[in-house]
């Protein structure tokens, strides 16, 4: 039987680190499906329909990851696909709390879906999406921390402004 496990996020963009927890599931699953979350309380730089095309983009040759977007609540999006775990990416100590709060609380609202974390390498432990937009968006040096395709729409976008 084949294996599927949700990795969800913003991705406003997709760094390194990211790609660094999809190529981890995809050692252990037999399918990375990495759902964009439509989240009205952030303020994004790049659509949900921007991140899906950046992010299918830098996958295009895995036929083993698909993209999807999804809204509402986590653990009822992976009921309603039948994907019963959530792949989480863990940065440092600081991101165990959160975490923690996080699947205890989607295992109070369903015993269905089970959280997974990986360790993110440790190259991208200090990264997060508003840090490198925020770099980004004085001219600072981002390569290394997303995809050079990332940080070429990084450029751009910050060229509009
Ligand atoms: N490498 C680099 N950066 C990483 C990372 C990694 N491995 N893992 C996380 N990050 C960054 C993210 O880019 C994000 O940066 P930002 O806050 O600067 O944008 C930050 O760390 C936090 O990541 P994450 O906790 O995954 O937040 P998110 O906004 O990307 O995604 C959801 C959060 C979408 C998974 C969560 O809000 C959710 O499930 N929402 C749906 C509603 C729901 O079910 N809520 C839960 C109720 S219990």
């Amino acid at each position: 039987m084949s294996t599927t496990t949700l990795y969800p996020g913003s991705f406003d963009p997709i760094t390194c680190g990211h790609v660094d927890i999809v190529q981890r599931g995809l050692k252990v699953f037999d399918e990375v499906r990495i759902a964009v979350a439509i989240n009205l309380k952030k303020q994004p730089l790049f659509s949900v329909a921007e991140r899906v095309e950046m992010i299918s983009a830098l996958f295009v040759d895995e036929p083993r990851v698909r993209v999807v977007t999804f809204e509402g609540l986590l653990v009822d999006y992976a009921r309603r696909q039948g994907i019963s775990t959530v792949l989480r990416g863990l940065r440092a100590v600081s991101d165990f709390e959160f975490e923690f709060q996080l699947a205890s609380m989607n295992r109070r609202l369903t015993d269905e879906v089970d959280f997974i974390f990986m360790m993110t390498g440790e190259d991208h432990y200090f990264v997060s999406s508003s840090l490198v937009r925020e770099v980004a968006a004085h001219g600072g040096d981002i390569s290394g921390l997303v995809p050079k395709s990332i940080q070429a729409r990084l450029i751009e976008r910050f060229k509009q402004s």
